[in-house]
């Protein structure tokens, strides 16, 4: 059994993070969070440590490891600005991390990180859950044993509503989320890249509070990409269905099929990573060199090959 640390342990991710290292049989000895609403704990750790301060947490973790009981895990799940912070925590006392994405902000940090990876010898993993998903996996496997130098014409579209919270929160600033293609999109990213290769462009034709959209070129593939936090995208069907979030990714205007399955892939995560089969942090590069570009791009406006839902009229920011 395996004991573990969690950082960030109030937020709403935390939860799969805490059903995760309980269902594959291990223990979390201590948390921390800045915000106290933690109850969710009871479900899985009762006895865990909790901690809202940085430093007690800091001493805890140390005291630990002098009384024979390290933390072998951190697990981050802070807003993205600050985990290449955790991750570092977690390295210097001597723990591998499991860190939430996008794992870092920009390429450079990864290599920094790498080396710190050497250094203590311990490894930093990624939660890249897209790649666990059936659907995605039976895909990349007929584009493996597809015609060896196709180029699949693909239109991917994620629409998920949020309120005018999201832009109070880290999540509405760029400078700590990254905007909408890093914190909404990095996981489309990161599959499109497993299955169909390297980047060969990246043009952006709209970037906003709200919504982004461009076209990527692969090494098999050309996408019309198009995120959106906005409700008001989602088409009106889904909307009357009650539905808040619609995924459809098209290949070759054939539809794929991924709107169930994604729950339990958190503890799928954990399983790959504790059996020694975990995605580690390089292969996290392709995913984040793609955002970081997306956003330091100029948008391009209408011209080229855009996806359909660009022209949709544009939303005012709430607070603008
Ligand atoms: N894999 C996924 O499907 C998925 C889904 C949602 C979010 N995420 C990622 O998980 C992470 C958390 O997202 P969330 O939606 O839970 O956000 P959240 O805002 O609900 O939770 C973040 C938590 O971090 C805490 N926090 C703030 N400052 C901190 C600090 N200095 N030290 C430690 N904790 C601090 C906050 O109090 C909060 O409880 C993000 O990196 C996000 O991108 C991943």
């Amino acid at each position: 059994m395996k004991n573990f640390a969690l950082i960030g342990a109030a937020g709403y991710i935390a939860p799969r993070h805490l059903k995760a290292i309980k269902n594959t049989g291990n223990n979390l000895s201590a948390a921390f969070d800045p915000f106290d609403s933690v109850g969710i704990m009871d479900s899985y750790f009762p006895d865990v440590d909790f901690f809202v301060e940085f430093e007690r947490f800091d001493r805890h973790i140390e005291k630990l490891k002098r009384k024979g009981m390290p933390v072998d895990y951190v697990s981050v799940c802070s807003p993205n600005y600050l985990h290449d912070s955790h991750i570092r925590f977690g390295l210097r006392n001597n723990a591998d991390v499991i860190c939430e994405k996008p794992i870092v902000l920009n390429p450079w940090n990864i290599e920094a990180l790498q080396e710190i990876e050497k250094e203590t010898g311990k490894n930093i993993f990624s939660i890249l859950q897209l790649r666990l998903h059936p659907s995605i996996i039976a895909l990349r496997e007929k584009v493996l044993n597809g015609p060896i130098d196709k180029v699949y014409d693909i239109d991917l579209t994620y629409l998920t509503s949020r309120g005018h919270w999201y832009y109070t929160s880290w999540k509405g600033d760029i400078s700590k989320s990254g905007g909408i293609a890093t914190n909404i999109g990095v996981h489309f990213f990161d599959m499109l890249t497993w299955i169909f290769g390297s980047v060969k462009n990246n043009i952006v034709h709209l970037h906003t509070h709200d919504r982004a959209a461009g076209y990527l070129e692969l090494d098999k593939a050309r996408v019309r990409w198009f995120l959106s936090i906005d409700g008001l995208t989602i088409p009106e069907e889904i909307r009357l269905q009650g539905k808040s979030t619609f995924r459809s990714i098209k290949i070759e205007n054939e539809e794929l099929e991924f709107s169930d399955g994604f729950t339990d892939l958190h503890t799928k995560s954990y399983e790959a990573i504790l059996s020694g089969e975990g995605y580690r942090i390089g292969e996290t590069e392709k995913s984040i060199e793609i955002v970081h570009n997306i956003r330091h791009s100029v948008p391009i406006g209408l011209q080229g090959d855009y996806h359909p839902l660009t022209i949709l009229p544009k939303s005012k920011h709430p607070f603008a």
